[in-house]
């Protein structure tokens, strides 16, 4: 089997890891998971069947009968819905029940880009391309605003930024796949940049990891 070039793009929330993931895969032609909605719909069906979000039992019930029809509700982009992801990814049975999925959309052929929290980590460390993007809370806070009350919701500044606080501090905490900069993994601070320019910066990036992955190929 043709070994898959795969590219891992981790990161906090609304550091600009979703952007660049999917502008990298429309420009290599490659193939983009988002995981994060894995867990966004894991958690919104939770609670839709009534059940309680943090009971580890009842949201791996469902994470194993997840099928990927359910990552297109729109309802999975909203503030609520981040939440109850970050609540359900805390249980290791959900984690484990989406395993084979993302691998799987990993080694296709050709490769393909995923986006998520463990990716380069735990899901693919083999991964030949590897990115953690990150930015200060207050200019994630500022993006995520900015998206949110584009799509209708109604909410504050502040509140956002208490959101990326508590997200941040339970996916860096919890003992199951933490999020984390994977030792390998090129750091790339959105902090001071427009996505253009983090978009740029990643591709450069992933065109040096993709050079040196076909070198040690061919060698
Ligand atoms: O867009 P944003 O970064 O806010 O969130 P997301 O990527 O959709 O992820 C929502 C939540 O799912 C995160 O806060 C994590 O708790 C969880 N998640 C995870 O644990 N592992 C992943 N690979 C992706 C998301």
């Amino acid at each position: 089997m043709t070994p898959a070039f795969v590219i891992a793009v981790d990161g906090p929330a609304a550091s600009g890891k979703g952007t660049v993931a999917t502008r990298l895969g429309r420009e290599l032609g490659l193939p983009v998971l988002d995981t994060g909605l894995l867990y966004r719909a894991v958690g919104v069906l939770t609670q839709g069947a009534g059940e309680d979000p943090d009971d580890p039992a009842a949201a791996a019930a469902i994470a194993i009968l997840l099928t990927a029809e359910r990552l297109e509700d729109p309802a999975l982009r909203t503030r609520a819905a981040g939440e109850l992801a970050s609540r359900v990814a805390i249980h290791p049975g959900v984690r484990a029940a989406l395993l084979d999925f993302q691998r799987a959309f990993a080694h296709q052929p050709g490769g393909a880009v995923l986006d998520g929290r463990d990716i380069g980590t735990v899901i693919c460390p083999e991964a030949p391309a590897k990115l953690y993007v990150t930015a200060t809370p207050e200019v994630r806070a500022g993006r995520r605003w900015k998206q949110l009350t584009g799509q209708g919701e109604v909410v504050s500044f502040d509140d956002v930024l208490a959101d990326i606080h508590r997200r941040d501090a339970r996916d860096g905490g919890r003992d199951n796949a933490p999020l984390r900069r994977a030792d390998d993994a090129a750091l790339l601070d959105t902090t001071e940049m427009s996505i253009e320019l983090a978009a740029d910066a990643a591709r450069r990036i992933v065109e040096a990891a993709r050079a040196r992955w076909e070198k040690s190929r061919s060698g």
